[in-house]
């Protein structure tokens, strides 16, 4: 393990993702080492805060701290009916929709591939943990373009995938009544760059369980590439798996990773609280 050189101290967690960062809470909602923090989500792309338990309104506090905080709405909408700061990522209200989202998040995904400027950030605090599974694995998809033959990553630069809502629904309903799939058809679709050019200048690649096809490539050749992209960005020494215990909060930049959740029993009681960071830039 090294040091990285920050004013903030962190440790790596892997080579190639992920970073610990060991400090308080006051520390984190002077907003002192915003600044650090964002240049160290950039390059260790998943940033973990051990057992620190922040309250919701600390954890809201902080993520104002480091950008543009984006209310979202899971169903819980607040006593005002609005969406809400914080978003439950559990099972707790079992409707269908919500135990639906929950199994996608076992699938190796980015959240709002479909958006024309997908969020920036995430932040998730264990609240109450499985007791079996449970683990969130994140993928560096930076660091495995980067990997790639140059000759292949300047051919890759070319291609747009179209992500759907329809590829997602497949993957957990494979056999849908027509009524079904017309349904998910409805649902939102976007075609993409494969590979994200980052006005940072990092590049990374946009695959995962939303990419439907490879536009104009014959479709076997399109899922070929489409499963040996997925394959090969999330190969172990692009992934961090994050074990949680309650108190952890784990913040990863949404825009080069992939990440999902290990198997657990939905009903078990694991409970996340989820604040996220507005999108800075389109997929382009
Ligand atoms: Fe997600």
């Amino acid at each position: 393990m090294t040091v990285t050189e920050m004013t903030i101290p962190a440790i790596d967690l892997t080579p190639l993702i992920g970073s610990r960062i060991d400090t308080d809470i006051e520390t984190l909602l002077s907003g002192r080492y915003a600044r650090d923090i964002r240049a160290l989500l950039a390059s260790r792309v998943v940033l973990v805060f051990p057992e620190i338990g922040m309250t919701d309104e600390q954890q809201i506090a902080f993520t104002a701290t480091l950008g543009t905080p984006a209310n979202e709405n899971n169903g819980y909408a607040g006593p005002d009916g609005k969406p809400q700061p914080i978003y439950r990522v559990d099972a707790a209200q079992n409707d269908q929709h919500a135990i639906r989202r929950l199994r996608n998040n076992f699938l190796w995904h980015l959240d709002g591939s479909m958006h024309e400027v997908p969020i920036l950030a995430s932040i998730l605090s264990a609240k109450q943990v499985a007791p079996a599974g449970g683990e969130t694995e994140w993928a560096n998809t930076c660091a495995a373009f980067a990997a790639l033959p140059e000759a292949e990553r300047d051919a890759l630069e070319n291609l747009r995938v179209v992500h759907a809502n329809w590829a997602l629904a497949r993957h957990s309903n494979p056999e849908p009544t027509y009524a079904e799939f017309e349904q998910s058809r409805r649902g939102p679709s976007k075609s993409q760059p494969l590979v994200w050019k980052h006005r940072s200048g990092r590049k990374s690649l946009v695959v995962g369980s939303t990419a439907a096809y490879v536009e104009g490539m014959e479709p076997l050749d399109s899922l070929d590439l489409l499963v040996r992209l997925r394959d090969w960005a999330t190969q172990p020494q692009f992934v961090y798996r994050h074990e949680w215990k309650v108190g952890d909060m784990v913040m990863w930049d949404n825009t080069a990773t992939l990440h999902r959740a290990r198997p657990y029993e939905l009903n078990c009681g694991r409970l996340m609280h989820r604040t996220v960071l507005r999108g800075e830039e389109p997929i382009a």
